[in-house]
Order: C-alpha cells, then sequence, then structure tokens
C-alpha cells in the first residue's frame, strides 16, 4: 500500500470519528439540557380568568423550544388562562391535576420529539376533560403536509396508552412563528 492511500484512510478514519464524537456529545449535551429544565414562571391575566394552563417544555440546546413555550404561555395569558411555564425537570410538571389544559413540547432531533418530552406524554394521567396539546421546534416543513406523520413525530405514544391528543403543532426554527403559535393556540383553548 502506497504512503497516499494510507493517508486517505487514516484521514476517513479520523473524520468518522469525530463526526461520531461530536454527534454523541450533542446529544448528551442535548439530553443534559431537558435535565436542567428547572424553570418556573406564573402568567396571570389581567381581566376575568378563562381557566388553568400547564406549559411544559424541554428547553432544546438553542432555547428556540424554550422561546417558543414561553410565547404560547403569553398566548394564554392573552386569552385569559393563568398559566405555569415549567421546565419539563421541574417537580411541578408531574402535577397535573387542577389544569383545563396541558401543553407539553420540545425541540426534534432525528425524526422525534425529545426522550423527555416522549416519557412526559406516555407517563401523563390528566384529569377527566384536561385537553393536552403538543408542539416541536423542528427544521423540516415536509412532515406538516400529513397529520398522521406529524403526530407521529411531534407527540409519539405508547401503544398501550390511551391518552388523547386534542392539538398538535410543529414551529419551524429558520421562521417567525408568532402567527403560528397563535392559530395553534387558538386550536384548544
Ligand atoms: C443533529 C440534529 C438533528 C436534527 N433533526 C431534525 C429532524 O429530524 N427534524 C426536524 O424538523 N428538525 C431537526 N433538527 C433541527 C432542530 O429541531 C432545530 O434546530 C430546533 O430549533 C432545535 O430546537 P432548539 O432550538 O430548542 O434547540 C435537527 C437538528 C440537529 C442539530
Amino acid at each position: 500500500m502506497n504512503t497516499k492511500k494510507i493517508a486517505k484512510i487514516v484521514g476517513i478514519s479520523l473524520a468518522v470519528i469525530l463526526i461520531s464524537f461530536f454527534t454523541i456529545m450533542g446529544f448528551i449535551f442535548y439530553d443534559v439540557m431537558s435535565y436542567t429544565a428547572n424553570g418556573f414562571e406564573n402568567f396571570s391575566p389581567e381581566g376575568n380568568v378563562t381557566g388553568n394552563a400547564l406549559v411544559v417544555y424541554d428547553p432544546g440546546i438553542s432555547g428556540q423550544s424554550a422561546n417558543s413555550a414561553l410565547n404560547i404561555a403569553k398566548e394564554l395569558q392573552n386569552k385569559g388562562y393563568n398559566v405555569d411555564l415549567v421546565g419539563i425537570n421541574n417537580p411541578k410538571a408531574k402535577n397535573t391535576s387542577n389544569y383545563d389544559l396541558i401543553v407539553v413540547g420540545g425541540p426534534i432531533y432525528a425524526g422525534k420529539a425529545s426522550n423527555s418530552v416522549q416519557s412526559y406524554l406516555n407517563n401523563l394521567k390528566p384529569s377527566n376533560g384536561t385537553k393536552i396539546a403538543v408542539f416541536a421546534m423542528g427544521s423540516d416543513k415536509d412532515v406538516m403536509k400529513n397529520s398522521k406523520l406529524l403526530k407521529s413525530e411531534v407527540a409519539p405514544l405508547n401503544n398501550n396508552t390511551s391518552l388523547k391528543i386534542d392539538a398538535v403543532g410543529k414551529f419551524i426554527s429558520t421562521e417567525n412563528n408568532n402567527q403560528s403559535i397563535v392559530v395553534f393556540v387558538e386550536s384548544f383553548s
């Protein structure tokens, strides 16, 4: 084997190792982000209270998912809801009684909602009559053309769950999502 060939093989191997390393680190970092999601904020409406809403979020890495959750919370507040905006790892996220609406969401990586969102949904036992909405942040618009695909990406549920999802929304990371958030909130509130 000549030195050119050896250098090529070493180069390709190094590239594969580096790409694998950064991908794995990315996923570890991203999972860690969800475990540090302990935030809590309350948004109470100025006038009459329409109901109580819980917005639970996995913040993602770049913070766009957290930002969408904040905008959803503010939109619900505008509609008269008393809103608790809670990081997915805050113990308050598990206390789901006394809410008329529960909204859950986070980022999409590799075609699926984050592990934290999947696990939250599959363990969710809402009170009777509570509406459930799920949102996700991603860059791929194609999946939005097919509601079944969209649901399986944004709100994947185990086969044995009886959870009923009332609304699913995906927001695109490269776009201004203000209007989409208004439409999404309108669909279940
Ligand atoms: C490694 C990687 C994989 C991704 N996979 C998808 C995907 O399958 N579908 C999608 O819509 N967006 C995908 N995205 C885009 C992210 O969902 C998008 O950047 C989003 O804003 C991430 O959320 P965050 O801003 O809260 O971190 C991917 C991004 C990265 C870096």
